[in-house]
């Protein structure tokens, strides 16, 4: 019971530790002029990384506390999730403020050249509800709607997906350019997904008895 507390308070440690780090090294990184030649474009880029990096471990979450049987994970996945939309919310505030000066006539004419945008937007506009119904408050006033409500990971994830493939330029198709991290994070992304699905879940469930009955006889 006490081992179990322990391992808990230190998993909560470590996802606050790892939400702020990201945060404290780009203020050091701007305050030391550590941030490229291009400084705003530097923190668009990482806000959106870290953005990515949180929504992905909070997807993991579940998949790993069903196949180790650590359920204390499955009580960080709201941390991680809100970190990712914290950087998310940051990565957005970038763009408007540093790299537009709120100036929307220049965006709204940006938006043709760069769609990627408007998936960004409608990626984040879906994560707004999650975000807000995060509280205990309401998990208890929605009940069941809201794990529905949390079906959204399913439309925000591919959403995620397209604007970091667009927003690196990359050619898909040909396999040519800056195509690596995004299809890291495609292929990461489709892994916890598809491992959430009922049968897909069952089946794990199923194999890991399997090993675990056969490592005591
Ligand atoms: C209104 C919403 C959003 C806007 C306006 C926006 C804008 C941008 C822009 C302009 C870039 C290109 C930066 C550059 O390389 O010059 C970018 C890249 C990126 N964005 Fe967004 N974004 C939005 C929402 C999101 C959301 C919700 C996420 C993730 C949860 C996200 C993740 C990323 C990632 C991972 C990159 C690539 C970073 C890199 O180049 O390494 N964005 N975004």
């Amino acid at each position: 019971m006490k081992r179990d507390f322990a391992g808990h308070a230190l998993l909560q440690i470590l996802v606050h530790l790892a939400g702020a780090l990201p945060l404290l090294w780009l203020v050091m990184d701007f305050f030391t002029a550590n941030l490229t030649a291009n400084p705003i474009q530097a923190i668009e880029q990482r806000t959106g990384l870290t953005a990515v990096s949180f929504l992905a471990a909070s997807l993991a979450c579940t998949p790993l506390a069903w196949l180790t049987g650590w359920k204390n994970l499955t009580q960080r996945r709201k941390a991680l999730g809100n970190y990712g939309f914290f950087y998310a919310a940051l990565h957005l505030l970038t763009f408007f403020i540093l790299d537009y000066g709120l100036d929307f006539a220049a965006i709204w004419g940006d938006v043709g050249k760069k769609a990627y945008i408007l998936i960004g937007a409608a990626a984040f506009l879906l994560l707004l509800p999650l975000a807000v119904t995060s509280f205990n408050y309401w998990m208890k006033r929605l009940g069941k709607n809201w794990k529905r409500l949390h079906r959204l990971v399913y439309i925000i994830s591919p959403l995620v997906v397209l604007h970091f493939f667009m927003a690196k330029k990359g050619d898909f198709l040909r396999l040519s350019g800056d195509i690596l991290q995004p299809l890291a994070f495609a292929a990461l992304v489709a892994l916890l997904l598809i491992l959430r699905l009922p049968p897909v879940k069952q089946a794990l469930l199923q194999l890991k008895s399997k090993i675990t009955r056969g490592a005591a006889v």
